[in-house]
C-alpha cells in the first residue's frame, strides 16, 4: 500500500478564511479523498500559522494577548473546513507544544552543521507578508509588490542562514528530481530565483517576542516563515517520534499558491539540506483565484467567504464549482454566474436529471426495484474509459478533467435513455437491461465524484440502494469499485426529492 501525505499551507490566523484558502484546501482534500479511494494510506495535513509581528499586532490591537487572538481566529479556519466538508487527518497550530520542539530540534540540526551564524541586518520589511524585500523588488514610494502598503525599515540584531551555500546543491537538486516543482512552469520560476543569486537570510528576530525561542540564544524567537514551514515536518513526528518521520518523509505532497512558491521551492529545501533532512518530494502551485481582475484581500474589501456560498449552492454545489471551474494552475477569475451556470448545467440537468428519470422509471415501471445491468451494455466501454481517464487526470493534479471525464459518462447516459425511451416501454427484459445500465453508471459516477460531492455521492449511492445491498460508499476502492457490473440488481431504489435543485441567479 502506497502513503499519501499531503499539506495545505498554514494560513495566517489573522485573515478571515476565503474562497482563495479555500480552494487549495479543497484541492487538496479532493486529492486526500480519491487517493483514500485508490486504496493509498492518507494523512492529510492543514492548519495556522500563529506567530509573527502581524498577529503579535492584530493581537495588541484587539486587547488580547497572541494566544488568546490566536485561539480565536484559528477556530474560524475549522470551522470553515468543517462547513466545506474538509477530512483532514491533523490540524497543527504553530503555537503547539510538539511545533516548538520541532522546530527548534531542526533548527539546532541546522545550526549544529554550521549553517546559521550571528549577524545584523537592516532592510525593507513588510509585515503583511513577513518578509525583506530589496530596494529592486518594491514599487514606487516602497510599497511592497503584493500588498501595495509602504514597508517599513527594520535594524535589528539576528542570525543567519547560509542560503547562498546552497545555490548550487538546489540547482541539482532540481536537475536530479524534475518532477519536484509542478507545473514545469513554476519549476522554471523556482531555478530563476536561484540562479539570479541567493543571499544569506535573517532566520531570528530580536525585536519581538512572539514566536518559537532560539534554543542557544533565547533572547531571539525564529523569524515566522522558517518557523512555519516547518510544521509539515512536525505534524508526522519530526523532533518526537524519528520512525513515523522516516515513514511519511520525504514522499510529502505540498499544495500552495504561486505567492508562496520561493519560500517553499527554494528555501524550505535549503533548509532541510542544512538539517540534513531531504527535501520534499512534490510541490504543486496554482494560480491565484481573482475577484474582478483583482486578488483578493483584506485592504482590497473584496474578499468572498465560504459561508456566503454555501447556503445557496450547498457544499456539493460550492465544491464541484472550483474544482470543475478552476483549472489547478492558471490564474482563474471567480464568477457568481459562472458558478450558477455549472451548477444548473452539470448538476441540476445532468446528474440530478440522470438521478430522477431513473428513480421514477424504476419506481413506476419496476416496482421500486433496481435490475442488474448488462455485461455487453454500449454504456460499459465508455465507463471504461472514463474511469482511466478521470485516474490519469488525478495522477497530474487535474480535478477539473478527471470531473470533465466523469461528466460525459453521465451525458452518454442520459443520451442514451433519450433514445431509447424507457419511460415508454412496457416492463420486461427490455426495460430491465436500460434501466439496469443506467443504475450501474449512476453506481460508478457515486464512486468517481465522490472526492468532490462529498454528500450528493452518499446519497446516489443510497437511493440506488447500494449502501443496503453491498456496504459503505466509504469502503469501496478502485480500480475494483468502478468494474462494470458491481449493481448487484434486486435492490430497492429510493425515488427522493430533486438532488440539485435548480437556482436562479438571484445575485448581481
Ligand atoms: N502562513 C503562510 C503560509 C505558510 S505555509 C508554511 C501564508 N498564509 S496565507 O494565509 O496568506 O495563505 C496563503 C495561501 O492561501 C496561498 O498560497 C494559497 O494557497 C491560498 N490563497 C490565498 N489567497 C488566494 C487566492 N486569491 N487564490 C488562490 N489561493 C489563495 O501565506
Amino acid at each position: 500500500m502506497a502513503r499519501f501525505y499531503i499539506t495545505t499551507p498554514i494560513y495566517y490566523v489573522n485573515d478571515v478564511p476565503h474562497i482563495g484558502h479555500a480552494y487549495t484546501t479543497i484541492t487538496a482534500d479532493a486529492l486526500a479523498r480519491w487517493h483514500r479511494l485508490i486504496g493509498d494510506e492518507v494523512f492529510f495535513l492543514t492548519g495556522t500559522d500563529e506567530h509573527g509581528l502581524k498577529v503579535q499586532r492584530a493581537a495588541e490591537a484587539a486587547g488580547l494577548t497572541p494566544l488568546e487572538h490566536a485561539d480565536l481566529t484559528s477556530a474560524r479556519f475549522r470551522e470553515a473546513w468543517r462547513l466545506l466538508d474538509i477530512s483532514n487527518d491533523d490540524f497543527i497550530r504553530t503555537t503547539e507544544e510538539r511545533h516548538t520542539t520541532s522546530v527548534q530540534a531542526l533548527m539546532q540540526a541546522a545550526y549544529d552543521n554550521g549553517w546559521i551564524e550571528k549577524g545584523a541586518y537592516e532592510g525593507w520589511y513588510c509585515v503583511s507578508c513577513e518578509a525583506y524585500y530589496g530596494e529592486g523588488d518594491l514599487l514606487d514610494d516602497h510599497r511592497c509588490p503584493i500588498h501595495k502598503r509602504p514597508v517599513e525599515w527594520f535594524k535589528e540584531d539576528n542570525y543567519f542562514f547560509k542560503l547562498s551555500a546552497f545555490e548550487q546543491p538546489l540547482l541539482e537538486w532540481f536537475e536530479s528530481h524534475p518532477g519536484m516543482i509542478h507545473p514545469t512552469s513554476r519549476r522554471n520560476e523556482a531555478i530563476g530565483l536561484v540562479r539570479q543569486g541567493l543571499e544569506d537570510i535573517s532566520i531570528s528576530r530580536s525585536s519581538i517576542t512572539w514566536g518559537v525561542p532560539v534554543p542557544w540564544d533565547p533572547k531571539h524567537v525564529f523569524y515566522v516563515w522558517y518557523d512555519a514551514l516547518i510544521n509539515y515536518a512536525t505534524a508526522v513526528g519530526y523532533g518526537s517520534d524519528r520512525d513515523r518521520f522516516d515513514a511519511w518523509w520525504p514522499v510529502v505532497h505540498h499544495m500552495m499558491g504561486k505567492d508562496i512558491l520561493r519560500f517553499h521551492a527554494v528555501y524550505w529545501p535549503a533548509l532541510l539540506m542544512a538539517a540534513g533532512e531531504t527535501p520534499p518530494a512534490h510541490e504543486y502551485i496554482h494560480g491565484f483565484l481573482l475577484v474582478a481582475g483583482e486578488k483578493m484581500s483584506k485592504t482590497a474589501f473584496n474578499q468572498i467567504a465560504p459561508k456566503d456560498l454555501v447556503p445557496e449552492f450547498g457544499v456539493d454545489g460550492y465544491r464541484y464549482h472550483f474544482l470543475r471551474d478552476q483549472p489547478f494552475g492558471p490564474d482563474g477569475e471567480f464568477s457568481y454566474e459562472g458558478m450558477v451556470a455549472r451548477y444548473n448545467a452539470d448538476l441540476a440537468n445532468n446528474l440530478g436529471n440522470l438521478l430522477s428519470r431513473v428513480a421514477t422509471v424504476v419506481a413506476k415501471q419496476c416496482h421500486g426495484v433496481g435490475p442488474a445491468p448488462s455485461p455487453a451494455s454500449k454504456l460499459a466501454a465508455i465507463a471504461e474509459a472514463v474511469v482511466a481517464d478521470a485516474t490519469a487526470a488525478w495522477a497530474r493534479v487535474a480535478p477539473n478533467e478527471a470531473l470533465e471525464a466523469t461528466w460525459r459518462l453521465v451525458r452518454e447516459t442520459n443520451a442514451a435513455l433519450e433514445a431509447a425511451q424507457p419511460w415508454k416501454m412496457e416492463p420486461g427484459p427490455a426495460l430491465d437491461a436500460v434501466m439496469g445500465d443506467a443504475l450501474e453508471v449512476l453506481r460508478i459516477v457515486a464512486v468517481l465524484s465522490s472526492p468532490a460531492l462529498t454528500r450528493a455521492s452518499e446519497e446516489i449511492w443510497r437511493r440506488i440502494g447500494m449502501a443496503e445491498s453491498v456496504g459503505p460508499l466509504d469502503a469501496q476502492r478502485l480500480p475494483d469499485a468502478a468494474v462494470w457490473g458491481g449493481y448487484p440488481g434486486a435492490v430497492r431504489v429510493d425515488k427522493g426529492e430533486a438532488l440539485f435543485p435548480r437556482l436562479k441567479a438571484s445575485r448581481a
